[in-house]
């Protein structure tokens, strides 16, 4: 229906900041109704009204302040100061109450892993703790007991969800109202090495350049996987929103380009989302479309602004990127022989590094399955997109 659209588009901007609505269609309608007047209102849905105590305030509805009371679906029989609209991942005691929450989180990291990666995982969850951000797990591997050795095993929250991905995970665990607490919403892969990160030193060169979608660059000679070319650090630069390449037919980027991913654009690994992008981007997450290829080509609609400014990929804090075989792969180290030659190519949006590459199938080896799948769930999002678009006469694509 594309009237509730255009409402709360209406509502949004005329009373942000008193009424933070994500869904209020039924809201709205009573709203109209009351606008419509008395003459329409059936007398049973008046009496039913007048349970609710809301009759006696249809007359003076005009000039009064509930006007712009709009409450979130479902709410409006409390009254509002009882209402807990957004939660956290904050643990807390059995008994007695923390310390003073002076110190909330800065951050969240969020990571899907497997126990063969515990090396590195170890090393991340070590940098984010002690940088006071919340950690969450996404076990895809069901092994979740084996974490038991690690001395922050009990600090950082467990989620468990056999063969998933990290979208999938994100999609149901990670909800804007759920982490609206935290600024920043790190979602990243398990194979990032990061000797040369600082979290916090990240969150606040990110802050100071107004990025809203962001991602650390990569080393690029210890990286095993390096698929397109902005993602890769500049020596000396602290953030970088755009790469330079010569191009066949005019497809190459340069200064005047305006998109990815020549610019605007990061690469799935290892984005980083401000609280505003993040709710954004969770809107656009399809249930059903696990790998989430092509979601990257489309992030800028969440950059809350212009996608070459606000999208940037930071340079002075980077990663390595290992390409290790995770979900879905095989055992033992990836072969990296056909991965570097991956940058020339117009290849989308993939958390997934067993989808590299390989021709051969091998019998136990699934990236090959994760890949024909990754490119039929691509084709099925930008079908989406596209019909999305024609639908929604009020939406207006700014980069147009
Ligand atoms: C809270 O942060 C301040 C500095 O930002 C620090 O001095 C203080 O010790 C912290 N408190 C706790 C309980 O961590
Ligand atoms: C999970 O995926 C692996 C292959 O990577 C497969 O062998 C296993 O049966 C799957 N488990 C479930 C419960 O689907
Ligand atoms: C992968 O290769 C490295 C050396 O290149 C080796 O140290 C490591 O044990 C290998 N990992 C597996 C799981 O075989
Ligand atoms: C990648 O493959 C080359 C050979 O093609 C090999 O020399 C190199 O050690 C490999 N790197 C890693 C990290 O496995
Ligand atoms: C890159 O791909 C081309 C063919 O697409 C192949 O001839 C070449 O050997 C590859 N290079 C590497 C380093 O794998």
């Amino acid at each position: 229906m594309k009237f509730s659209e255009c409402v709360y588009l209406l509502a949004d901007s005329k009373s942000r900041r008193s009424c933070f609505c994500t869904i209020l269609p039924a809201a709205l309608l009573l709203c109209l109704v009351f606008f419509i007047g008395n003459a329409f209102i059936a007398p049973d849905y008046k009496q039913k009204l007048s349970v609710w105590g809301l009759t006696g305030s249809l007359q003076n509805f005009k000039s009064n302040k509930c006007e712009n009371r709009c409450r979130p679906y479902g709410s409006e029989a409390l009254p509002e100061g009882i209402m807990s609209q957004t939660s956290n991942l904050e643990l807390r005691p059995l008994w007695g109450f923390p310390e003073k929450d002076a110190n909330s989180s800065l951050g969240l990291f969020a990571v899907a892993v497997g126990i063969k990666q515990k090396d590195l995982i170890n090393k991340m969850v070590r940098k984010f703790l002690s940088s006071q951000f919340v950690v969450m797990l996404f076990h895809y591997d069901g092994n979740v007991d084996k974490w038991k050795g690690f001395e922050w095993n009990d600090h950082v929250i467990h989620v468990s969800a056999i063969n998933q991905t990290k979208w999938w995970f994100a999609k149901r665990f990670l909800h804007p109202d759920i982490v609206a607490e935290y600024s920043h919403i790190f979602l990243w892969d398990e194979d990032l090495g990061v000797e040369n990160f600082n979290p916090k030193r990240y969150l606040s060169i990110i802050k100071s350049e107004g990025l809203d979608i962001s991602q650390p660059a990569l080393d690029r000679y210890k990286s095993v996987e390096l698929h397109h070319q902005i993602t890769i650090r500049v020596r000396r630069s602290i953030v970088h929103r755009r790469t330079y390449k010569p191009g066949l037919n005019g497809k190459g980027c340069d200064a005047s380009s305006t998109a990815p991913p020549c610019t605007g654009w990061i690469e799935m690994m290892a984005p980083v989302f401000s609280r505003a992008a993040w709710r954004c981007v969770w809107y656009m997450i399809q249930n059903d479309l696990i790998h989430a290829w092509g979601l990257d080509m489309q992030l800028g609609y969440c950059a809350q602004g212009d996608r070459t400014k606000n999208v940037g990929v930071v340079d002075a804090e980077y990663i390595i990127h290992y390409g290790r075989p995770t979900l879905g792969g095989m055992d033992g180290n990836e072969t990296n022989s056909s991965v570097k030659n991956q940058t020339s190519k117009s290849k989308t949006a993939s958390s997934t590094k067993q989808a590299s590459s390989h021709r051969h199938h091998h019998p136990l080896d699934h990236r090959y399955d994760v890949r024909r799948q990754s490119y039929r769930e691509l084709d099925i999002f930008k079908k989406r997109w596209n019909k999305a678009v024609e639908e929604d006469k009020c939406w207006v694509d700014i980069y147009q």
